[in-house]
């Protein structure tokens, strides 16, 4: 494939993951207004945290590679916060939001996994670190809120009502892992 195709791949994926971040931050602000568990509410806080340094990092790359972001709207986000919309109500519960969190997550693990794969084969080495940075993270995140959901179902505190996206969100992450490991 020529060189600048594989560009205009990279430029489209990165205006899709700077989309799909700001529509995270307003994701997760709601989520972590309805999270009542102190260890889940300090995740998304910390995710929302993250999520503003990743759009940062976005953006550098765009510089870089002196391209423009937007205006843009990402529909694969769009759709997943609207099929997850009802698990991220105001008394949604905490089981219910993590699930939700780590399938959106999940979406961006996907998503940067192929922009890195871009950045690779066109030899942009500073775009591969920054994205490698915000693929680190998501990952982290996601191990985060697996370990969290774990350890709820152990206490019981979250049995019975843990959604099926979530026990589908678990059986998932090796083959995402695999899948963005390129
Ligand atoms: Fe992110």
């Amino acid at each position: 494939m020529r060189s600048n195709i594989l560009e205009d791949l990279l430029h489209q994926e990165l205006r899709s993951l700077h989309s799909a971040e700001k529509q995270l931050l307003k994701a997760l602000t709601k989520m972590a207004r309805a999270a009542t568990l102190p260890k889940l509410q300090a995740a998304f806080h910390a995710r929302l945290r993250e999520t503003e340094v990743q759009i940062t990092r976005l953006v550098d790359v765009a510089v870089l590679l002196g391209k423009n972001l937007g205006p843009y709207k990402c529909r694969g986000m769009a759709q997943m916060i609207q099929e997850n919309e009802t698990l991220c109500q105001e008394d949604a519960s905490d089981a219910a939001l993590m699930a939700a969190a780590q399938d959106l997550g999940r979406y961006e693990i996907e998503e940067y996994g192929m922009a890195l794969t871009l950045a690779s084969r066109l030899g942009l080495d500073e775009v591969e670190a920054l994205l490698q940075k915000n693929l680190n993270e998501e990952k982290a995140a996601d191990a985060r809120l697996t370990k969290l959901a774990k350890s709820l179902n152990q206490d019981g505190a979250a049995a019975g009502d843990m959604p099926e996206s979530s026990a589908r969100s678990m059986r998932t992450v090796h083959d995402l892992d695999a899948a963005s490991r390129v």
